[in-house]
């Protein structure tokens, strides 16, 4: 039976991650197809994509470079064991992504999305102080409000309560969090960077008083956080964190799902924000949506410290079928390529002054209590009507996309990050329809 949003019936067999299912269902959103900023429903009603899909589609849609570099490595091979083989594709993306990541940032192990890379850093903190001899350092840190996908690690450093409630004794053991750097109060409105909450980050000392620096593995964090409402760190904050974990020899990892590939102006936040962690992972604009692929970015001083065992012995006991999949290589050495020709990892630098300009004009809005933005990314937030949260947002996201434009809401947050090929024009378009939209819902 083929999908016919007329017929409930055809559409019942769908689980949807993330979606209310029978609301979705009585009244669907359906996308069919997609070139540049735009979707396109199956009646052929363009929508503007305010949010490059779910933050990973940075070049834009339909780029036949990927589509051929795709179907080209498929005909040539579509498939090669991941365990003990190797194929061109996987070495050369390896020593491309190292090429564009912070410097000392020189190994590269590939998953298959976001939540694989997070488990699979958390995996290797762990492993990596054990690999030293450092055993009893099993504590993995996370922070309230932060989103590190749906895996059983990720969840448990991860720090949205709807993501974590219905598994409470699934989670990992010795996980604690950190404050989150949410602050409207001090800093509602602000642009660029937070002025108030660098002092957050002593948080972590007092987690060091609490469970002892021995027992601490690693720290994670998003420079940014995307998923609980694009939290942007407060100026200083992460090279706090920084000087903190090098002073008790915890790792650093940098969740960088969302912020990676051009987000904010660089290729990564840790070189827009000049604080370089342990580790990085990555996905979703690592291949421009286009086929699923995360990665993790290790120093060498990981990695050295697993190469000591006998020759011959597997010195990490992890990985994926699919882990550097040929087709997913070639679609992100395609991007990459993308990436780097038309200059769109810094593209946000350029375009991110109008685009800041554009949001902040929506203060004084009904109901905006805050505006939060950096390069291409934007954070939009509602007051909540009380005891239903969601539900100021939610109708806006419903209203826009009737009128033609993709935006993202979490909680009462509408959340913005457009393909880096974005032109005033779309500025105009986006602003224009989620301005009129706010007015209508005041
Ligand atoms: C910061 C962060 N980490 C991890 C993930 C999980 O990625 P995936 O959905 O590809 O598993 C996401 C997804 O949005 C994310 O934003």
């Amino acid at each position: 039976m083929s999908a016919d949003p007329k017929n409930p019936a055809s559409l019942e067999a769908y689980w949807m991650p993330f979606t209310a299912n029978r609301q979705f269902k009585a009244k669907p959103r359906m996308v069919a197809r997609a070139s540049g900023m735009y979707y396109e429903t199956p009646e052929g009603r363009k929508i503007l994509d305010g949010t490059a899909g779910l933050w990973c589609v940075n070049a834009g849609h339909g780029r036949r470079e990927i589509t051929r570099a795709v179907a080209d490595q498929l005909e040539v091979m579509d498939y090669a064991p991941a365990f003990q083989i190797g194929h061109p594709a996987a070495f050369e993306l390896a020593n491309t992504l190292v090429r564009i990541a912070p410097a000392g940032l020189d190994h590269v192990f590939f998953t298959n999305s976001g939540s694989e890379s997070v488990d699979t850093a958390l995996k290797i903190a762990l492993a990596y102080h054990r690999a030293r001899g450092d055993a009893s350092r099993v504590r993995l840190l996370g922070r309230e409000r932060g989103y590190h996908g749906v895996g059983f690690g990720g969840i448990s450093v991860g720090g949205m309560v709807a993501n974590r409630k219905a598994w409470p004794t699934a989670m990992i053991p010795g996980v604690d969090h950190l404050a989150h750097t949410h602050d409207i109060k001090r800093n509602a409105f602000t642009r660029g960077l937070p002025a108030h909450g660098v002092e957050l980050a002593d948080d972590l000392e007092r987690l060091v008083a609490l469970h002892d620096a021995s027992t601490i593995a690693a720290v994670i964090v998003e420079p940014i956080a995307g998923s609980t409402g694009v939290v942007l760190p407060p100026r200083g904050y992460l090279k706090r964190l920084r000087e903190i974990c090098d002073k008790h020899g915890i790792l650093l990892i940098f969740d960088e799902v969302i912020t990676g590939f051009g987000r904010t102006g660089a290729a990564f936040a840790a070189q827009e924000f000049g604080v370089t962690p342990d580790m990085i992972t990555c996905a979703k604009g690592l291949t421009n949506g286009a086929i699923p692929m995360g990665a993790v970015l290790a120093s060498k001083k990981i990695y050295d410290a697993f190469m000591q065992g006998p020759p011959g012995a597997i010195e990490l006991f992890h990985g994926y079928t699919y882990s550097a999949h040929p087709a997913a290589c070639a679609a992100a050495l395609a991007t990459l390529d993308i990436y780097e020709r038309e200059k769109l990892l810094t593209r946000a630098k350029e375009i991110g002054p109008a685009f800041e300009k554009a949001v902040h004009e929506l203060r004084g809005m009904p109901h905006v209590i805050d505006i939060r933005s950096y390069g291409l990314v934007a954070g939009i937030e509602l007051a909540p009507v009380a005891g239903s949260p969601g539900a100021r947002a939610f109708p806006i996201y419903q209203q826009c996309f009737e009128r033609g434009l993709l935006i993202r809401t979490t909680g009462d947050t509408i959340a913005l990050s457009p393909a880096l090929i974005i032109e005033p024009k779309h500025l105009d378009e986006l602003f224009g329809v989620l301005g009129q939209t706010l007015r209508d819902n005041a």
